[in-house]
C-alpha cells in the first residue's frame, strides 16, 4: 500500500484499522565507481515496499536525501546538514502523528542517517509526543549480516558493499552496463569516525570502505533482499503488537 497512490479518503479508512506507517530512508551519495549513487534509497525502498505488501501496511514516499557529508569529496553526492536531517525526520514524524498515526518506522539504507534520526526521536520525546518511533537499518540486522558473511566472507566491508550493490544490480540491471567489474585491492584502515569529506577521501580514495563490490551478482541480491525483507517484517510485526502508552 503506497501512500503516494492513495487519496486522503483512503488514508482515513486505513487509520480506522491501523496506526503504522513505514518511511523508507536513504541517501544520494557516491558508492565507488562500481555502485549507483542512489544505492541507499533504492535498497531501503525495495525492502520497505515489500514489507508493506506482505503485512498490508502503508509505505510513505522515500526520503532520497540523507546525511552524507563525509562523501562530499565525490561528485554527485548531495547531503543534508546534520541539523537539517534532524529537522526533516522530526517534521515527517510530526506530520504523521498529527493525522493519527502512532507507529512511525523508518526503514533505513544509510548509516549516516541513524544518529540524526535518533536525535529527532529524543527531541520528540522531550516534547512529550506520544507514539512509537523506530529506525530499522536493514544492513545492520544480524540475520542479514550472516547471509552477507556466508556469501562474501570478510569482503563485504562498510560502504559500496557487494551486498547493497547486488541488490541494486537485481533492481536496476540496466544501470550496471556502464560500471566497471575489475578487482582492486582491499585496504584495511584503522580510522576514527566521524570523518570530514577530506579525511574520508584520504582514507578511502575510490569511495569503497574495505569492500569488494566487483563480487556483486543479481542472484546474491535476491537472497540478501529476501533475508532483509523477512527480518524487517518480523521486527515490524513486533512493533505492531507493542502496547501504546
Ligand atoms: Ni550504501
Amino acid at each position: 500500500m503506497l501512500l503516494e497512490n492513495m487519496s486522503y479518503v483512503e488514508v482515513e479508512a486505513y487509520l480506522i484499522e491501523k496506526d503504522i506507517v513505514l518511511v523508507p530512508l536513504g541517501s544520494t551519495e557516491q558508492h565507488s565507481p562500481y555502485g549507483l549513487i542512489g544505492t541507499d534509497f533504492i535498497t531501503a525502498e525495495a525492502v520497505a515496499r515489500e514489507v508493506g505488501k506482505r503485512l498490508d501496511i502503508l509505505v510513505a514516499p522515500t526520503l532520497c536525501y540523507g546525511m552524507s557529508q563525509h562523501h562530499m569529496g565525490f561528485k554527485g553526492t548531495v547531503t543534508l546538514s546534520p541539523e537539517t536531517m534532524v529537522s526533516v525526520a522530526r517534521d515527517i514524524v510530526v506530520s504523521f502523528l498529527d493525522h493519527g498515526f502512532k507507529r512511525i518506522v523508518f526503514i533505513n539504507g544509510h548509516g549516516g542517517n541513524i544518529e540524526p534520526v535518533k536525535t529527532a526521536f529524543s527531541q520528540l520525546k522531550y516534547e512529550n509526543r506520544k507514539g512509537i518511533f523506530e529506525i530499522i537499518s536493514w544492513f545492520l540486522l544480524p540475520e542479514v549480516q550472516e547471509v552477507e558473511r556466508d556469501i562474501f566472507e570478510d569482503k563485504n566491508g562498510y560502504h559500496a558493499t557487494p551486498s547493497e550493490v547486488s541488490i541494486t544490480k537485481l533492481l536496476r540491471p540496466e544501470a550496471f552496463k556502464t560500471k566497471p567489474s575489475e578487482k582492486k585491492r582491499i585496504t584495511r584502515n584503522n580510522v576514527y569516525f566521524p570523518l570530514s569529506r577530506e579525511e574520508f577521501k584520504q582514507a578511502y580514495p575510490d569511495g569503497r570502505m574495505e569492500s569488494a563490490p566487483w563480487l556483486a551478482k543479481e542472484k546474491y541480491g535476491k537472497l540478501i533482499l529476501e533475508e532483509a525483507v523477512r527480518t524487517v517484517a518480523h521486527r515490524v510485526r513486533e512493533i505492531m503488537k507493542m502496547k501504546l502508552l
